[in-house]
């Protein structure tokens, strides 16, 4: 199962992350870097542009929790394998030593920026936001078709039923944030459409999920590059990539500004959907979230705001 608890990060200062990227491509290449540019991350990863002599540039990502390294390289090669768009190769992967003291490993650019970032494209005509997504599920589609007997992480499925699986991970969720709502580190607002959807659950996951499919776990408009002309040029950054209900690798579409290119809603469109997945998907997305603020203490209210209200609109319907 997976742990629902604070996972602590590494302190890292800007200057030391850029020296560590630098050390490692060094070492990895033979050769001396030309440039380090920081390329942005979250609460446990940060990612670095390196410039090598010859024209070449990678992306070393630094890794602040242990933990993290096996399965994010795993993924990344894993899900390469079975998506017709772009997924960064790996080219090293070095655990933390006295010289780099943090997990990192390197990896190919992709070209382009997260469609998250490309304020142009947000204001682009409706046209070319349905073509974006309409290559994005294709390509997510695709990862779909690649499916496991059992239910589970990619490194180890397990659980021969998706429920078996997702119904003690969201209890594990509900119990850690009754217990930070107990402490005042969680408000009534998140926690109350909780209760009222953990009361629906039977109700909400009554449909039974056929097949596990592999899924990338992350795939929100911030791991989604776009390049010229808006083309789709890749994914990035898998995270809790698993072999899952494929409705699972849908919630991630509708936070930040996804729902502005009608991601979750084309996928379903061409490739059907569950009776109960608005239901599914509130439920997913909002204890996403959860799980996230529970792992890394930072409550993201662009974020949450959205899916809590989002629940308490699903649970209505029903
Ligand atoms: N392989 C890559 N090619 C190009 N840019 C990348 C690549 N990997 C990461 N980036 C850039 O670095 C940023 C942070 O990397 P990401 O892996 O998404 O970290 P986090 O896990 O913190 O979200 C991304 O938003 C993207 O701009
Ligand atoms: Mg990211």
């Amino acid at each position: 199962m997976i742990k629902v608890e604070r996972i602590a990060a590494m302190k890292l200062d800007k200057k030391q992350a850029v020296a560590y990227a630098a050390l490692a491509a060094e070492e990895a290449f033979g050769k001396k870097a030309e440039g380090v540019k920081d390329l942005g991350g979250g609460s446990f990863g940060r990612a670095f542009g390196v410039a090598l002599p010859g024209g070449k540039s990678i992306v070393v990502k630094l890794l602040r929790a242990g933990d993290m390294l096996e399965k994010e390289t795993h993924d990344l090669e894993l899900l390469r394998r079975h998506c017709p768009v772009r997924i960064p190769a790996v080219l090293f992967s070095r655990r933390a030593d006295e010289r780099v003291p943090v997990d990192c490993y390197g990896m190919e650019m992709i070209e382009g920026k997260p469609a998250l970032y490309a304020l142009s494209f947000l204001l682009a005509g409706e046209k070319k936001r349905r073509a974006f997504a309409e290559a994005v599920t294709d390509a997510q589609y695709a990862l779909h078709q690649c499916t496991a007997a059992r239910f589970g992480d990619t490194l180890a499925p397990a659980y021969d039923r998706w429920q078996d699986f997702y119904r003690p991970f969201a209890a594990a969720v509900l119990e850690k944030a009754e217990e930070m709502h107990a402490a005042g580190d969680l408000g009534e607002k998140i926690i109350l459409p909780m209760r009222a959807a953990w009361e629906k659950f039977d109700v909400i996951f009554s449909e039974e999920v056929e097949r596990a499919c592999l899924i990338h776990g992350d795939l929100n408009v911030g791991n989604i590059m776009i390049g010229r002309g808006y083309r789709l040029t890749g994914f990035i950054d898998p995270l809790n990539s698993m072999y899952a209900d494929r409705e699972y690798d849908l919630f991630q579409f509708d936070n930040l500004t996804g729902k502005r290119f009608f991601l979750s809603e084309t996928y379903r469109r061409k490739f059907g959907a569950s009776q109960y997945c608005d239901q599914k998907l509130a439920f997913y997305g909002l204890w996403n979230e959860v799980f996230c603020y529970i792992k890394s203490g930072v409550l993201v209210d662009l974020i949450m705001d959205p899916l809590v209200k989002n629940m308490g609109r699903r649970l209505a319907e029903l």
